[in-house]
């Protein structure tokens, strides 16, 4: 890739394929989050952005699909769900939805998916994967880039092999990807985090969390970054499958507030706090498990957004949001030039 330059894959069905296209048209490497994707899709998937990029994309897939307890609901949790959930629809003008079958993909599956589609990139978070999926993608010629939030987890990825390492600051917009430790006590800023994973691996190090223009970027590379991952900032771009009220909520004074929380998913994630966080936030142990409570949101969120509400759904951002400037990917890099372009740094 020409850039140092990564724009963080979105999970949550916010990625697209404009986006990524947009970022590796311009050299950067566009990024698609795929953990909702069904292993079916997969192969659809690649094609499909393989078509529009005309550099080197990534796929990122979750490699830990449930957390305990979140592979079944059991019928009492679904009661409390019931009981948490229906006053939300009802003010939607909607019945609670009945469980789906799975509450979410299966990695395994995915993955198997995913290396027979060979994108040149596979991203990954929330734990390594098998060491037969990482020896595949060598065969196969496709790079991996592992996400640590702690020194231990950056170790483990370094250990296992992996092409480069996305050290993950608190700062970031979007869940903690903590895998050994919880990710309440995994909470480092990217300033401390970088120099000590970066004095520790072998692979390239990825700086994320809190970069949304020049100055981060400079700080990052300062630091020993190879390259800078943004979410946040390509988040708030018009390509981006944020809805209006989300992006525009981003360039708005709430941005100021982000709380980490578990109110959406069941996982700790970075987001502007509004009504859900504030109505969940003393009912935070009747929730269900990742993906459990995930699901059920994220049929909460279709309805909210189809009546343009935003006061019930996650909207997700970092805590730079307040400096972001730019609506589109191409403005945005554009801005980020003369940073990416310094010598400073490993890249
Ligand atoms: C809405 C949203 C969804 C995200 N989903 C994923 C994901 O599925 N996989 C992943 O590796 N990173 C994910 N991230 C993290 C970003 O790719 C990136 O590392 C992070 O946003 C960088 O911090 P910043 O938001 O301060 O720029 C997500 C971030 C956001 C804001």
């Amino acid at each position: 890739m020409a850039l140092p330059l990564v724009q963080g894959p979105f999970g949550g069905g916010l990625s697209t394929v404009a986006l990524a296209s947009a970022v590796s048209r311009r050299g950067g490497l566009g990024s698609f989050g795929a953990h909702l994707v069904e292993p079916d899709g997969i192969a659809g998937l690649v094609a499909e952005l393989r078509a529009a990029c005309d550099g080197p994309f990534a796929v990122n897939l979750w490699v830990s699909d449930h957390d305990p307890g979140g592979d079944a609901a059991s019928p009492e949790l679904l009661a409390a769900l019931q009981q948490i959930f229906a006053p939300y629809f009802r003010e939607l003008g909607e019945a609670t939805p009945d469980p789906p079958a799975a509450f979410h993909p299966s990695f395994e599956d995915q993955a198997e998916a995913l290396l027979a589609a060979a994108p040149p990139v596979f991203s990954f978070v929330f734990g390594v994967p098998r060491p037969a999926i990482l020896d595949a993608c060598r065969r196969r010629g496709i790079l991996t880039i592992g996400a640590a939030t702690t020194v231990a987890e950056a170790l483990a990825l370094d250990a296992a092999g992996v092409d480069a390492i996305v050290a993950t600051g608190f700062e970031a917009g979007g869940h903690r990807p903590s895998f050994l430790s919880r990710a309440e006590d995994s909470l480092m800023g990217t300033m401390a985090l970088m120099p000590l994973v970066v004095d520790r691996v072998r692979a390239p190090v990825i700086a994320a969390g809190g970069i949304v223009d020049g100055r981060g970027v400079r700080a990052a590379r300062a630091l020993g970054a190879a390259a800078v991952q943004l979410g946040t900032a390509f988040l708030a771009c018009d390509e981006s499958g944020a809805s209006p009220g989300h992006r525009a909520a981003l360039f708005g004074e709430g941005a100021h507030t982000t709380v980490l929380t578990r109110a959406f998913t069941g996982r700790l994630a970075r987001g502007l706090r509004n009504r859900w966080t504030h109505e969940m936030a003393d009912r935070l142990s009747a929730l269900a498990p990742f993906p459990i409570q995930s699901w059920y949101v994220g049929q909460l969120k279709r309805a909210a957004v189809a009546a343009g509400r935003t006061d019930l759904v996650s909207l997700w951002g970092g805590q730079a949001a307040p400096n972001l400037r730019h609506h589109t990917a191409d403005a945005l890099i554009t801005s980020l030039l003369p940073a990416l372009a310094t010598s400073e740094g490993t890249a």
